[in-house]
């Protein structure tokens, strides 16, 4: 959280937005982002533009198994300057196209994939590139229908499926990589300039040709504009290393639209930036920044950035993944209504772009998170209701505000303690004069088998007084200045403060070490936690109030000599990721660790919990914040959340109770608010209020194994535990842009959150198939065809538009409990909502939600299956089987299924849990009767009503009541029509 001046903010949040825009730069502030559109500009205007890049044909150098080759490439205005290209494909068809700079002044920064990566990936034995007279190509995947084609003049890259062109970099000449220079030999160039070479023959270009060498001129512009040194507001940026830019063009020929590049309040098909239809002027910008009250519509940076772009269109998918750590603008465009453009501008490091060949959105996401990581799987109380607020301000308060959510019976997992919880913003070190017996009050919320979670800022107080800094320090720890020497010193919460540097790897080891809640001898650890006891990284960009863009000075020094601007976008990760590490080194064996971060990057997925920051109390904010959640979730940063509320203001009841609506749909769901907001807990809420609340919260809660089952299944795939239209009806064109309604992982919930003031019916999309949709909790069924549909549902303050697509099975618990652990042996209801044909599917995932041990093989997994038992029956069988048994060879964490055995200790331990309610949507006809095992079920049925041409109709109900059937075990209901 971040407020310069939270004395000053008033109660309500002003409509007119608050941003200071003047704190961040726009790409027009930024020299390399000025120079990037600019030759963006200059190739637009020249009819006969070519890129300088080529590959020396003599050069290129296949691997012996003919899987990967280098290259030498050369540009025609530094015929002196040298380069080197390494392409390579990898097992599952990503190609990766790498080119840095060779023999250079010095390396440019060349780790941001090491960073990002899982692991290296492993080159295809079997994919083989071949040499020709023009360029290097391969072919391969079905039929061999992905081609490569790597051109050797210009340098051109060019992926087709099927002959139809995809993805293509460099296709408008827009690469460029400013090679290191000195001040001197860029002067000395200029002497004795003779004639123009080729590309300087039109008029336009002849223009251009002033003070710089005409040589160059055409291509890098007429200036040196901004190299050597910048200045924004008071700042100025020495730039010690001079220009060194990255310039490429990227387009997705054939996809007509694109999403990614999170994070950016904006809707999930992106906008346009440039060209026809552009709805921004500014190019999107990947800068982790705390931007005070952000705009809830534009391209302006945000705290994180995961630079992976996909394009679709109703045949394909593809994506790219830019390794690149430093601050990056993307221009997008749209040439023709199906084609994309882009144009990827970044201050300093080597080209390292991975392609990702699809074809499908679910292919995509496997090929995404094969690189980078799947999302870790929670522990499974992080599904469940957390509260948070800056702050509650001691021991007490916090026991008072547990007891009040148990006196309203409101369910709740996890309280939240923000910085005001230390003394003096040290982060560990408890304010004794407020919190006198922390881990009393820890303990007290955990014997409701609930948790802490307390924040841990990465800003340490220079202060003798403060053992974390005093070590960092004297260990030679903490960022260093330009200089390289001396300890960086900014200004944040704690006054004077100084960073770690967790790029240095002498920094892991301590960073765990301090975590332990055991002592460690001379070493100080957190001995005043507990082990479950969860992290908040908050201020991680690195936000610094005194800093350039509130951030970090760009000339700073990390481990192994690189500028902070090399890295700035991969800062944020490494502090969640030492912190998560650090959370799961403090028992043996491990627990999953909680951690949720502000800042991340490409692989943050890996270490915890995301959130959009600071959001406003605002309709906009609700509106933006469920497309922000959207656009990570498919980036792989599946674990997301907006602060329930907005964290600016005092929401009205109205928005808060829709916030709340949102929020139970949300991956991460955390209600949070400044500190000079009124208190807002939901028990204080004034009736009706308080009760659509509570219901709310129970209907998430009764929903944690749809969640849990989902959230599951992308730690494996990659697949978002919350999916748009497009991944789950990638052929539906009505669906391309819908971000306002999206499905829970694959159990086939589809649902509408309201976010806007007054509303009292939504309108909602329905997919083009011919298939019927359920309202889940009226049982209302809606019809769609093979056009899709728009339906018109009542959404009064208490309802949320949520649908059951016809052919799933939803499990669910239904027994109002006070946090998610206590719900550990309740009984489960199923939900069968028969398809159009009468058939239906879902899955269920248990494991015991905190340990490793399901990697041991110690997990229950189930399948429910429904289908008539004849050809003409109006009846249906509905069958429980182990899932986990029958080893299926896709969407399965293979190790863990390789030691599954279904008399594991946790299926042990659930044995007894039964199924206590099966309710049947959509049969035909009334049963005849319902067995299983051969004896008859209690049961009760209401018929539907037909739908007419006014009236949708209601599905008819058949309800088993307590059938007797345990949710491990296979069975059979029979149910005769
Ligand atoms: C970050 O996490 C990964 C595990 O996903 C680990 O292998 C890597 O070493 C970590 N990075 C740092 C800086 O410790
Ligand atoms: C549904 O409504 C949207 C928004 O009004 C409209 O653009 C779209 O064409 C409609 N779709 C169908 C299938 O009627």
């Amino acid at each position: 959280m971040r407020a310069f001046s939270s004395l000053l903010i008033v109660a309500a949040i002003p409509a007119v937005l608050a941003v200071k825009t003047h704190d961040f730069k726009t790409c027009s502030q930024a020299g390399f982002c000025r120079r990037g559109r600019a030759l963006s500009a200059r190739a637009a205007e020249n009819p006969s533009w070519k890129s300088p890049y080529s590959i020396d044909a003599s050069s290129v150098a296949l691997s012996p198994d003919h899987a990967a080759f280098t290259a030498a490439v050369r540009s025609s205005i530094y015929p002196d300057v040298k380069f080197g290209l390494d392409v390579r494909i990898h097992d599952d068809g990503v190609l990766r196209v790498r080119m840095d700079e060779v023999d250079g002044l010095r390396q440019r920064y060349n780790e941001a994939a090491s960073w990002a990566l899982l692991e290296e990936p492993k080159v295809s034995q079997k994919i083989q590139w071949s040499v020709g007279k023009n360029g290097v190509r391969a072919a391969y995947g079905p039929k061999n229908g992905v081609e490569v084609d790597v051109t050797f003049e210009p340098l051109q890259v060019t992926l087709r499926r099927d002959g139809k062109e995809q993805v293509v970099l460099n296709g408008r000449g827009l690469l460029h990589m400013e090679h290191f220079r000195t001040k001197e030999s860029v002067e000395k160039s200029k002497e004795g300039v003779e004639v123009p070479e080729e590309g300087l023959d039109t008029d336009e270009n002849a223009q251009v040709v002033l003070g710089a060498h005409p040589r160059t001129a055409w291509f890098e512009g007429d200036s040196e504009d901004g190299w050597w040194e910048e200045s924004f507001n008071s700042f100025t940026d020495p730039k010690p290393r001079g220009p060194e830019s990255l310039s490429v063009d990227i387009d997705f020929p054939n996809h007509g639209h694109v999403y990614g590049i999170p994070q950016h309040a904006t809707r999930l098909d992106l906008p346009l930036t440039t060209g026809e239809g552009a709805h921004y002027s500014d190019p999107y910008r990947l800068y982790n920044a705390d931007v005070f009250e952000y705009l809830a519509d534009s391209t302006m940076s945000l705290y994180g950035s995961i630079p992976v772009m996909y394009a679709h269109s109703a045949d394909s998918t593809v994506g790219i993944f830019n390794a690149v750590g430093s601050e990056t603008w993307i221009d997008v465009g749209r040439p023709s209504p199906k084609s994309t453009s882009s144009h990827w501008i970044s201050e300093t490091g080597i080209l390292d772009i991975f392609i990702l060949p699809g074809p499908t959105p679910a292919d995509i996401f496997g090929q995404y998170t094969r690189l980078t990581g799947t999302p870790a799987l929670p522990a499974h109380w992080a599904l469940g209701y957390h509260q948070c607020r800056w702050n509650y301000i001691s021991s007490d308060d916090v026991r008072s505000v547990q007891k009040r959510f148990d006196e309203e019976d409101i369910p709740v997992d996890v309280f939240w303690l923000d910085i005001e919880y230390s003394e003096d913003h040290k982060y560990f070190i408890w304010d004794k004069r407020h919190f006198p017996d922390p881990v009393d009050m820890i303990h007290d919320v955990e014997a409701i088998q609930r948790k802490m979670v307390v924040i841990v800022d990465p800003h340490l107080k220079r202060t003798d007084d403060y053992p974390v800094y005093t070590q960092a320090r004297d260990r030679g720890l903490l960022v260093k200045k330009g200089d390289g020497q001396t300890d960086y010193e900014g200004w944040c919460w704690s006054g004077s403060s100084a960073w770690v540097d967790f790029f240095h790897p002498g920094s892991w080891d301590w960073w765990k070490s301090l975590f332990k809640v055991q002592p460690q001898g001379d070493q100080w650890s957190w001995v005043e936690s507990t082990v479950d006891t969860g992290i908040w990284n908050d201020m991680n960009e690195p936000s610094i109030f005194n800093g350039p863009e509130i951030s970090m000075p760009r000339e700073n020094i990390h481990h192994g000599g690189w500028e902070h601007r090399d890295l700035h976008n991969i800062n944020g990760m490494l502090f969640s990721n030492l912190t998560s590490q650090a959370v799961m080194a403090r028992t043996d064996p491990p627990k999953r660790p909680f951690v949720l971060t502000r800042s991340f990057y490409a692989g943050s997925q890996r270490f915890g919990a995301m959130w959009t920051g600071d959001n406003l109390g605002t309709w906009e904010h609700m509106a933006v914040g469920v497309k922000m959640v959207l656009a990570n979730n498919i980036a792989g940063f599946s674990f997301a959340g907006s602060d329930v509320g907005g964290f600016f203001g005092n929401p009205e009841p109205e928005m808060l109770v829709r916030w709340y609506g949102v929020g139970v749909f949300s991956p991460f769901l955390r209600a949070h608010a400044h500190i000079d907001t009124k208190r807002r807990e939901p028990y204080l809420l004034d009736e009706p209020y308080k009760s659509i609340v509570r219901d709310m919260l129970r209907l998430r809660y009764s929903m944690l194994p749809v969640w849990y089952t989902a959230f599951r299944e992308a730690s494996v795939t990659g697949l978002p535990v919350v999916r748009p239209h497009f991944v789950v009806f990638p052929g539906d064109e009505n669906g391309f842009s819908l971000d306002d309604q999206f499905f829970v992982g694959g159990s086939g919930l589809l649902v509408k959150p309201v976010t806007r003031k007054g509303a009292t019916e939504e309108s909602v999309y329905l997919p083009a198939e011919d298939q019927v949709y359920y309202d889940y909790f009226n049982h209302n069924a809606y019809r769609s065809t093979s056009k899709g549909k728009n339906i018109t549902v009542p959404a009064e303050l208490h309802q949320i538009p949520l649908f059951i697509r016809g052919g799933s099975v939803i499990p669910t618990r239904e027994r109002p409990r006070r946090s998610s652990p206590l719900m550990k042996h309740d009984p489960f209801t199923l939900r069968v909502a028969l398809s159009n044909e009468g058939s239906a599917r879902g899955e269920l995932y248990l494991d015991d939600g905190e340990t490793f041990s399901h990697r041991d093989g110690k997990f229950v997994w189930r399948e429910f299956v429904a289908e008539k038992p004849a050809k003409k029956s109006k009846g249906v069988r509905l069958s429980s089987r182990n899932l986990a048994a029958q080893k299926p060879a896709e969407a399965v964490d293979q190790v863990a299924l390789a030691t599954y055995d279904s008399s594991n200790d946790f299926a042990k331990d659930v044995a007894q849990v039964r199924v206590e309610k099966v309710v049947v949507l959509g049969l035909a006809a009334k049963p005849s009767s319902v067995t299983a095992g051969g004896k008859e079920l209690q049961w009760t049925f209401t018929p539907g009503v037909a739908a007419s041409d006014k009236k949708e109709g209601t599905a008819s109900v058949l309800v088993i009541k307590d059938p007797k059937l345990s949710i491990t075990s296979d069975w059979e209901i029979l149910v005769q029509a």
